[in-house]
């Protein structure tokens, strides 16, 4: 396995590559990174996996300075993977204009309207600051290559997901996305980077987030469809357990519009800050696809 620090590196590396399946992370890989990466090698001859802790993403006070940085652990797990080539670029690498302090990134991509909701109601400019991320590392990755071209992202950033495969589609990028599956602990909670932030006692609850939406899912199937009530009754009994809820929200799957009467492919998501007195709160997020047949 390389690991390769430069665009310039990289591109000469990849000049010509028969198809290559790329799994971009911000690293602190955990299992179901390296779902991502076997599902790339089943679609491509060479598996890149990039780890860059984008600055773009996080908001003014979120988690940038503290999210955890474990490159030579991470490097492990993905040679034992069978990853190929490991891109570790530096924040100039990836934004050119950065003077040491800020970043200079004056154009960015605009995401859809369907950014601003959900996850984006709340941090504000993380949808932009993803989708250029991964514009710019698709345009590094699969500068000179031959297609097919493959890109991995997990379900468990739905929202993610359905902003790339949108900014794929509108900018006529000849990339195929895939869509990996959520993996969970045994209690059910999502594997996600930022569990590592969880204490002892709020992992023993953290999975009440998942339950909340399961139980809505439940319903769902045994013919309620009073979306709104359901939304509603989920917060308080999270509200309850300790939680504080930023939204729960049963939608389309295929347009992430919230969920009429008639739509059959439902998703219920959900993101919540778990809270400890003593050592504050970690933000989760999760959902459940669910499929109506009547
Ligand atoms: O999902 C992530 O880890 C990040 O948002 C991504 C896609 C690597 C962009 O920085």
């Amino acid at each position: 396995m390389q690991i390769i620090q430069t665009v310039s590196e990289l591109r000469k590396t990849l000049k010509s590559q028969a198809s290559i399946g790329f799994v971009p992370t911000m690293g602190n890989l955990h299992a179901g990174h390296i779902c991502l990466v076997e599902l790339a090698k089943q679609h491509a001859q060479c598996v890149v996996v990039s780890i860059f802790v984008n600055p773009l993403q996080f908001g003014p006070n979120e988690d940038l300075a503290n999210y955890p940085r474990t490159l030579e652990a991470d490097c492990e797990k993905l040679k034992a993977a069978g990853c190929d080539i490991v891109f570790t670029p530096s924040v100039a690498e990836i934004y050119p204009a950065f003077d040491g302090k800020t970043l200079g990134q004056t154009m960015t991509i605009q995401p859809p309207p369907i950014a601003n909701v959900l996850c984006g109601a709340t941090r504000l400019s993380h949808f932009a600051g993803v989708a250029t991320v991964v514009m710019k590392l698709f345009n590094i990755v699969f500068y000179n290559t031959v297609q097919p071209n493959v890109a991995v992202f997990g379900k468990k950033d739905f929202q993610q997901l359905f902003i790339i495969k949108e900014m794929v589609k509108q900018f006529n990028l000849p990339i195929e996305i895939i869509a990996g599956e959520t993996v969970r602990e045994t209690s059910n909670l999502a594997l996600s980077s930022r569990n590592s932030y969880l204490t002892d006692v709020q992992r023993t609850s953290a999975n009440q987030l998942n339950s909340a939406l399961q139980s809505i899912v439940n319903q769902v199937k045994n013919g309620n469809k009073d979306f709104v009530q359901l939304e509603q009754q989920a917060a308080t009994q999270l509200s309850k357990q300790g939680w504080e809820v930023d939204y729960i929200s049963i939608r389309s799957s295929t347009t992430l519009q919230p969920a009429s009467q008639r739509d059959k492919d439902l998703i219920v998501l959900g993101a919540a800050k778990i809270i400890n007195k003593t050592s504050g709160k970690t933000r989760l997020i999760d959902n459940i696809e669910l499929c109506i047949t009547d």
